[in-house]
C-alpha cells in the first residue's frame, strides 16, 4: 500500500509510545523518522556538559545562546533504517536518554531561543518530505500544515511504568516513584510553557493506548490512512 509523500505529526504527553509508533510507521511504509525530542535533549546534554546548568538547575542562558549562536553542530544521521543523533562525530543517543537529562530538558526546550534554534534544524532534516515526526508542537507549529496529525495520549501510571521499564532495558537503576515525578513535571511544564505549549492540534487524531499493542496501534494507524486517503487496498502488515 502506497502512502503519498506527506508529513506525519505525532505530539503528545511524555511516555506515551511516541517514539516507538512513529518508528513502526515509518518501517512499515517507508517514511524518515525524525525525533524532536532528541534535539531538545541534545541541547540539553551540552548545557550540561558545559556546566550552563548548576545544582539547582539554574540555566546560564546568554551562554547557552552564545553556543547555539556559534553554530552547534547537532544533526541527525541515518544508520541501517534508524535515525541517530550526533554532536560533531559523537553519537549521543545513549547519553541523551539518561533520568539526568530527562530531569533538565524541560526547562531547557522552554527557552524561545532554543526552540527556535531546534525549529531550523527540523525543517533542514525534513527537506524533501515523507516525514514522520514526533515532539509536543509537531503538529501546531512546526508543521502546522501536515496532512496528518495524531496526538497521542496514555494513562499515566502506565507511561511511568514504560519509561521505568525501558531504563532498566538500558541498564539504569531508576526508583519508579522518581520515574513518576519525571513524567508529571515534564508534562506540566512542556503544557504551561509561554512558546509552543503542549495542545491538541484541532484537527489531530487522538489515540489514547493505555491498553493498545504495537499491533493495535499499527491497524488502527492504517485504517485511518486508508480513510484520509481513499486507499481501498488491504495491505499485509509486517508486524
Ligand atoms: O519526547 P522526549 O521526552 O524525548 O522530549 C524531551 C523534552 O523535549 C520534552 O520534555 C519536551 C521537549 N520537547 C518539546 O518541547 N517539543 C518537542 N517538539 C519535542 C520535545
Amino acid at each position: 500500500m502506497r502512502i503519498p509523500d506527506i508529513i506525519i505529526a505525532v505530539d503528545g504527553y511524555s511516555s506515551t509510545g511516541k517514539s516507538s509508533f512513529a518508528k513502526m510507521v515509518a518501517a512499515e511504509f517507508g517514511f524518515l523518522y525524525l525525533d524532536s525530542g532528541a534535539m531538545y535533549r541534545g541541547v540539553t546534554l551540552v548545557a550540561m556538559e558545559k556546566g550552563m546548568i548548576d545544582a539547582g538547575g539554574k540555566i546560564d542562558e546568554p551562554a547557552l545562546k552564545a553556543t547555539l549562536d556559534k553554530g552547534l553542530d547537532l544533526h541527525f544521521r541515518r544508520d541501517e533504517g534508524l535515525t541517530r543523533l550526533f554532536l560533531g562525530e559523537r553519537c549521543i543517543e545513549e547519553e541523551i536518554r539518561t533520568l539526568a537529562v530527562s530531569s533538565h530538558v524541560s526547562p531547557v526546550s522552554a527557552i524561545p531561543f532554543v526552540r527556535s534554534f531546534v525549529d531550523d534544524k527540523l525543517h533542514e532534516f525534513s527537506r524533501g518530505g515523507r516525514v514522520i515526526m514526533d515532539g509536543r508542537d509537531i503538529g501546531t507549529t512546526v508543521f502546522p500544515n501536515a496532512e496528518v496529525k495524531i496526538f497521542m495520549t496514555a494513562d499515566e501510571l502506565v507511561r511511568a511504568q514504560r519509561r521505568f521499564d525501558e531504563l532498566v532495558s538500558k541498564g539504569q537503576v531508576p526508583v519508579f516513584d522518581e520515574v513518576l515525578a519525571n513524567l508529571k513535571e515534564r508534562d506540566y511544564i512542556d503544557s504551561h510553557r509561554e512558546a509552543s505549549p503542549l495542545t491538541q492540534a484541532p484537527d489531530a487524531y487522538v489515540m489514547d493506548n493505555t491498553h493498545m499493542t504495537m499491533h493495535e496501534e499499527l491497524v488502527w494507524m492504517l485504517g485511518l490512512l486508508q480513510g484520509r486517503f481513499g486507499i481501498l487496498e488491504a495491505p499485509a502488515l509486517s508486524c
